[in-house]
């Protein structure tokens, strides 16, 4: 047998860089737990001895008929989500269901409030205005998205048919939140309900479904890898029929063949279904939040105690899943990102449109990946400082 230790140096090199992996803060994809990882290897060559991987199974088969089944009830299982709830997995991204919520539920002479909190909110707001009236009950603009508003804060219309959100604003940094960290929700006009883009924070702390009459996420966060986005819908929202549709963005269509109606993206379903399996192993959402509440505070705790560091995200409305910060100035942000690269910790710099760096720390991210930033902060900052 070939040991790395008996391989010339530039092979154990490529064995030892493949092997290593590093405390991965990005915002998406995102990290997923190993365990995942390990499985789906297997699973690649030849899903539960059926002598062919998971790839290459057909989705109107037995095996493809257990994955699916299992991902959906482990998924209502996580959630709490009742029978009359449909969860479904469509294709196009998060960024379709900027179009099929409006497309499927708004009619042309009525009206949808959106809460713009972000950069994409806006995007969710932009693609909704062509298929009704749409108006911005809040626009964060102004106050360079630091911070989600009050009740007292958003100017609602009067009857708004339903009203969009973003749980987690992936580049701002910034959540829907209680002090603990628990989900807060606006106080919605009678008679309207909430769509929820909740991408980067789906299953991240527990929520009630029953308050939202549909969520959706691109799964590659916390829940999966790109290729599927996971689509949660009251069922009385399904016999909606505002206009023609073609059927792929049809929901009543999803829901009513299963999420096939096409080939659907058998892998990332998969995936999906693994880290459901995850998700339930670790104790569920509740036992997640707790865990997430102490690994971001590792890291705010630093911003807290320095002069050095500047949090974007107003106290509270600190996001759980995406801490962004920066130094005094961009030379240092550079240097940040370099040197913590070095040290094995990828992906920190921040968007564009905030600057700085983001450290995405998601359900997968392990505690030890949150001590060892803030262990650099404080490094970084007694060096640079
Ligand atoms: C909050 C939020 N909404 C929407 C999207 C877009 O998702 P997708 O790339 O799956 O279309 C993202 C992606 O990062 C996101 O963070």
């Amino acid at each position: 047998m070939t040991t790395a230790s008996s391989m010339p140096a530039a092979a154990q090199g490529l064995v030892n860089s493949h092997a290593r992996r590093v405390f991965n803060y990005s915002a998406g994809p995102g990290v997923l737990p190993e365990e995942v990882l390990k499985q789906a290897q297997h699973d690649i060559w030849n899903l539960g001895g059926t002598g062919m991987g998971i790839m290459e199974h057909s989705h109107r088969t037995p095996p493809y008929d257990r994955v699916l089944a299992e991902a959906i009830e482990d998924c209502r299982t996580i959630g709490g989500i009742p029978k009359d709830y449909h969860v479904l997995f469509m294709t196009g991204g998060a960024t379709s269901q900027n179009f099929l919520v409006p497309a499927n539920l708004l009619g042309q002479d009525e009206t949808a409030d959106y809460l713009t909190t972000g950069y994409w909110a806006e995007r969710s707001f932009e693609d909704a205005r062509m298929y009704g009236r749409v108006r911005e009950a809040w626009d964060g603009r102004p106050t360079r998205h630091t911070f989600v508003p009050s009740d007292a804060e958003i100017a609602w219309s009067e009857r708004p048919t339903y009203v969009h959100m973003c749980s987690n604003n992936t580049i701002y940094g910034t959540q829907w939140r209680h002090a603990d960290g628990s989900i807060r929700l606006p106080r919605i006009p009678e008679g309207s309900f909430l769509a929820c883009d909740m991408c980067s924070d789906i299953y991240s702390r527990p929520f009630d479904i029953r308050k939202f009459g549909v969520v959706y996420a691109g799964a590659q966060k916390n829940v999966g890898i790109a290729g599927v986005s996971l689509v949660i819908i009251r069922d009385d929202l399904l016999s909606r029929s505002p206009r023609e549709l073609p059927l792929m963005l049809q929901y009543r269509v999803m829901a009513k063949e299963e999420s096939r109606h096409n080939t659907p993206p058998v892998f990332p379903i998969y995936m999906s279904g693994l880290v459901f399996k995850w998700i339930i192993k670790q104790g569920g959402l509740a036992a997640l939040h707790a865990r997430n509440v102490e690994k971001a505070g590792l890291i705010y705790d630093v911003l807290d105690r320095s002069t050095f560091y500047r949090g974007h995200a107003r106290a509270d409305s600190r996001s759980l899943m995406n801490v962004t910060f920066r130094t005094p100035t961009a030379e240092l942000d550079t240097l940040f990102v370099a040197e913590a690269l070095r040290q094995g910790m990828d992906n920190l710099k921040g968007h564009r449109a905030t600057g700085g760096m983001r450290a995405s720390v998601y359900n997968a991210m392990p505690r030890e990946g949150c001590k060892a930033l803030a262990d650099f902060m404080r490094e970084f900052e007694r060096t640079h400082g």
